[in-house]
C-alpha cells in the first residue's frame, strides 16, 4: 500500500468524474457516508484544500495499485490552536479490518509530528467502527455531541409562532438584522466579536484554546464557504441602547447537493445578553426566514454538546429530535 499526497489542480477539482486521486478519495468518502447530509464534490474539494476558516489542510490517499482504498485529511489551525491537528480518517468499507486504517493513522501521526503539532482530534459516530478503532489505537474520549434534526415539513409552525411571540417579550431592547451570503463589509467587525462568543461553548476534555477572530478571518471563512458551494443565512441581534452586537445564528445549505438538508451553523449570545431568550428568538427568526427562501429543504441538522443544556433546551423547544451521537477522540502524540 502506498501513501500519496492529494494536492489537486484546479482542473481536477472541476472534474468529479475524473480519475484523479481527489476523485478516488471522494469515492471513499461517499462510501463512508453516514445517514446525515452528504458532502458534495465541491465541498469535499474545498475541504481538501483548506479547512473551514483560517486553517491549512493536507490530504493523503492510501493506494493499492491504482485504487484508492482509504485516506486521511488533516486540518491545521493557523490563527490559534497551533498545537492541534483535526483528523478525518477513512477506509473504504470493502477494505476494512485489514490494517489500512492503522497504517493511515501511523502516517497521519508522522505528518503531525513533522509539522510540530502535539494533539490529534478525530470524531466518529458512537455506534460505528470509529469508536472501536479509536479505543484500540489509544485515543481518549474528550467530548460527546448529539446530532438533532428538525423536520421542516412536520414542524408545528403555528406553535412556533406563539413561542416566538412569548420569547420576544423577554428580549425587548434588541433588534434583528439578517443577510444571505457574505457579511456586509461594515458588519465584519461585529461578526468577528460574535464568532468569538463561540469560545464559551462546552469543550469537555478537548485540549482546545480560545479561537481569535478578526474581520479578515471572517471574510476568509466566507470565501472558503463560497468556494465550497455553501450558502449561508445569518441573523444577528443588536442591543438597541448601546448599538453593540449581542448574538447571532447561521444556517448553511449546500447549493450543489442539498438533498433536502440544511445544517445549523454557529449560534451564540454574548455573555452580557444571556438569559433573555435571545437564542430562541434568533434561531426561530432564522428558521422562519430560511424556510421561506429555501422551499426544497426538508430537514435541518444541528450539533449539540451533551454538556450544553441551554442550547439543548432551545433545540427541544423548537422541535428538534435526536438523530445520533458522536464522540470526539483525542490523542497526545
Ligand atoms: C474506523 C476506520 C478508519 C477503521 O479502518 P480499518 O482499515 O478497518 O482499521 P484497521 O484494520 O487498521 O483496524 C485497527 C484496529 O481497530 C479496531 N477496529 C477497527 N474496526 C473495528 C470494528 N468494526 N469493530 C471492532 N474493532 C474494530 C480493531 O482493534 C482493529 O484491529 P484488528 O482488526 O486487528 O482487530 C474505518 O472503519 C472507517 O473508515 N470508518 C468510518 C470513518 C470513521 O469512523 N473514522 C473515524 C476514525 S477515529
Amino acid at each position: 500500500m502506498q501513501m500519496t499526497r492529494v494536492a489537486p489542480t484546479a482542473q481536477e477539482e472541476d472534474d468529479p468524474d475524473g480519475h484523479s486521486l481527489l476523485a478516488g478519495l471522494y469515492a471513499v468518502s461517499r462510501a463512508c457516508d453516514d445517514a446525515g447530509p452528504a458532502m458534495s464534490w465541491r465541498h469535499f474539494a474545498a475541504s481538501v484544500r483548506s479547512g473551514s476558516g483560517g486553517e491549512r489542510a493536507e490530504a493523503w490517499a492510501a493506494r493499492d495499485g491504482d485504487r484508492v482504498v482509504g485516506g486521511h485529511i488533516l486540518h491545521l489551525p493557523q490563527d490559534d490552536n497551533t498545537h492541534l491537528a483535526m483528523l478525518r480518517l477513512m477506509t473504504h468499507p470493502s477494505r476494512r479490518r485489514a490494517g489500512v486504517g492503522g497504517a493511515l493513522l501511523d502516517h497521519a501521526i508522522g505528518r503531525v509530528r513533522d509539522l510540530g503539532r502535539s494533539v490529534l482530534i478525530a470524531e466518529a459516530p458512537s455506534d460505528g467502527p470509529g469508536t472501536a478503532f479509536a479505543k484500540a489505537r489509544g485515543f481518549s474520549p474528550a467530548s460527546t455531541e448529539t446530532r438533532l434534526v428538525l423536520d421542516l415539513r412536520t414542524a408545528d409552525w403555528s406553535g412556533l409562532e406563539l413561542l416566538r411571540g412569548r420569547a420576544t417579550r423577554h428580549a425587548t431592547g434588541y433588534s434583528l438584522e439578517r443577510w444571505a451570503g457574505p457579511t456586509p463589509d461594515d458588519l465584519l467587525g461585529d461578526m468577528a466579536r460574535l464568532t468569538e462568543g463561540m469560545n464559551d461553548h462546552p469543550l469537555g476534555d478537548l485540549a482546545m484554546e480560545d479561537e481569535r477572530w478578526t474581520p479578515e478571518r471572517v471574510r476568509a471563512r466566507e470565501e472558503m464557504l463560497g468556494r465550497a458551494g455553501q450558502r449561508t443565512y445569518t441573523v444577528i441581534a443588536r442591543h438597541t441602547a448601546s448599538g453593540e452586537p449581542a448574538g447571532f445564528t447561521q444556517l448553511v445549505v449546500d447549493a450543489e447537493r442539498p438533498e433536502g438538508w440544511a445544517r445549523q451553523g454557529a449560534t451564540t449570545v454574548l455573555a452580557p445578553h444571556r438569559g433573555r431568550r435571545l437564542g430562541l428568538v434568533l434561531k426561530l427568526a432564522n428558521l422562519t426566514w430560511f424556510r421561506a427562501c429555501e422551499s426544497s429543504i426538508e430537514r435541518v441538522i444541528t450539533w449539540n454538546s451533551v454538556e450544553n443544556p441551554h442550547m439543548l433546551a432551545i433545540n427541544e423547544a423548537l422541535g428538534f429530535e435526536v438523530f445520533d451521537t458522536w464522540h470526539q477522540w483525542q490523542l497526545d502524540i
